[in-house]
């Protein structure tokens, strides 16, 4: 029996030294430490020995079990730390490699500009309202002073859901929206797309945006207007701006103008960028029609207010210099990451 030991001993020695997992190692330990491994069943005949040779070989199987549990021990310590240093070898970071540069997005200009001019109003005391893209009729027309059959309408053609639905043709509606639910003194501006039945070239686009303002109070006259809108311009175009008020015509303002700025280009002489004008159109405004003060309930013997409507892509146009509409909606990034 104690050869018998001494033999398992050694064999199994060679093979713990072979074994390369720690499944292989566990397999050892159950072929001779298990329950039914080599090593219990010579313990378990022990019984069948005379009383005198028990001590000796007892000693031996104690010893040879403790002898394969500490170089199973030893073994699966050696194979986890290879185990280690291979996944350290594989996972080792070159620091001196070039980064992968991450591509950032960009704002598109047309945000970068209403971003800008949201700064100017909120400072002036505006709140930012919005209004819905799909509107009725009432408030894209006939609440402005523009009934059924009237002329204004003409330059105005949309894309109709029902005969009194449609997709906006202007932020206008909005002053009627926001006077129906809230009362004097109002200070708003309503960014936001608008839409119109034209084709597409270089300077029009069915979709486009607009900005809409609108401030009512007691005693507001069209030297508010005037300061205010001034404000506006020289802030988004620089302290020496010039501009000037050209009498217009909207249904829902009376009186009506334009506003030009004097081109920044050519500083009036007329050029290409202003189109030999010397001036640059970029917004209509005009003193709230007491008509449409009356139509959201507010009595225009007690209170006056102003309105403007802002072009947005025309304003960023001229700030860049970009020559053609259509590349605002492209999504090329090679126009876009410009700004
Ligand atoms: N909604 C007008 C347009 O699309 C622009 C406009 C003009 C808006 C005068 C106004 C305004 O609020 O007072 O042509």
């Amino acid at each position: 029996m104690k050869q018998a030991l001494e033999a398992i001993r050694a064999r199994a020695a060679g093979e713990l030294a072979a074994a390369e997992t720690q499944q292989a190692l566990e397999g050892l330990r159950v072929k001779y430490l298990g329950k039914k491994g080599e090593v219990t069943a010579i313990l378990k005949q022990m019984g069948k020995l005379s009383p005198e040779e028990r001590p000796a070989v007892g000693q031996v199987a104690n010893e040879v079990r403790a002898f394969l549990e500490a170089e199973l021990e030893k073994r699966a310590a050696e194979l986890k730390a290879r185990e280690l240093e291979r996944q350290l070898a594989a996972e080792t970071l070159d620091v001196t490699l070039p980064g992968k540069r991450r591509v950032l997005g960009h704002e598109h200009p047309l945000s970068v500009v209403l971003n800008e001019l949201k700064e100017i109003f909120i400072g002036m005391g505006f709140e930012i309202v919005e209004g819905p893209e799909v509107e009725l009729d009432y408030y894209n027309f006939e609440a402005l002073n523009i009934p059924k059959n009237h002329p204004a309408r003409d330059t105005q053609d949309t894309f109709y859901i029902t005969d009194n639905i449609l997709l906006r043709t202007q932020t206008s509606g909005v002053q009627v929206r926001t006077m129906e639910k809230k009362k004097p003194p109002i200070r708003v501006i309503s960014p936001g797309r608008v839409y119109r039945s034209d084709a597409v070239d270089a300077t029009h686009s069915p979709l486009f945006h607009q900005i809409e303002g609108l401030v009512v109070d007691r005693g507001v006259t069209f030297a508010d207007l005037k300061g205010t809108l001034e404000v506006f311009v020289k802030q988004l175009y620089g302290e020496d701006s010039v501009v000037r008020f050209r009498p217009h015509h909207f249904p829902f303002t009376e009186p009506s103008a334009e506003l030009d700025v004097q081109c920044f280009h050519c500083h009036g002489e007329g050029c290409r960028l202003c189109k030999g004008e010397g001036w640059i159109e970029i917004l209509g405004c005009g003193m709230v029609h007491p008509k449409v003060l009356e139509n959201c309930d507010i009595d225009p013997e007690i209170y006056s207010g102003f309105a403007f409507g802002i072009g947005l892509e025309r304003l960023v146009m001229r700030r860049y210099n970009i020559d053609d509409l259509r590349l605002f909606y492209e999504n090329d990034v090679r126009f876009l990451k410009q700004f």
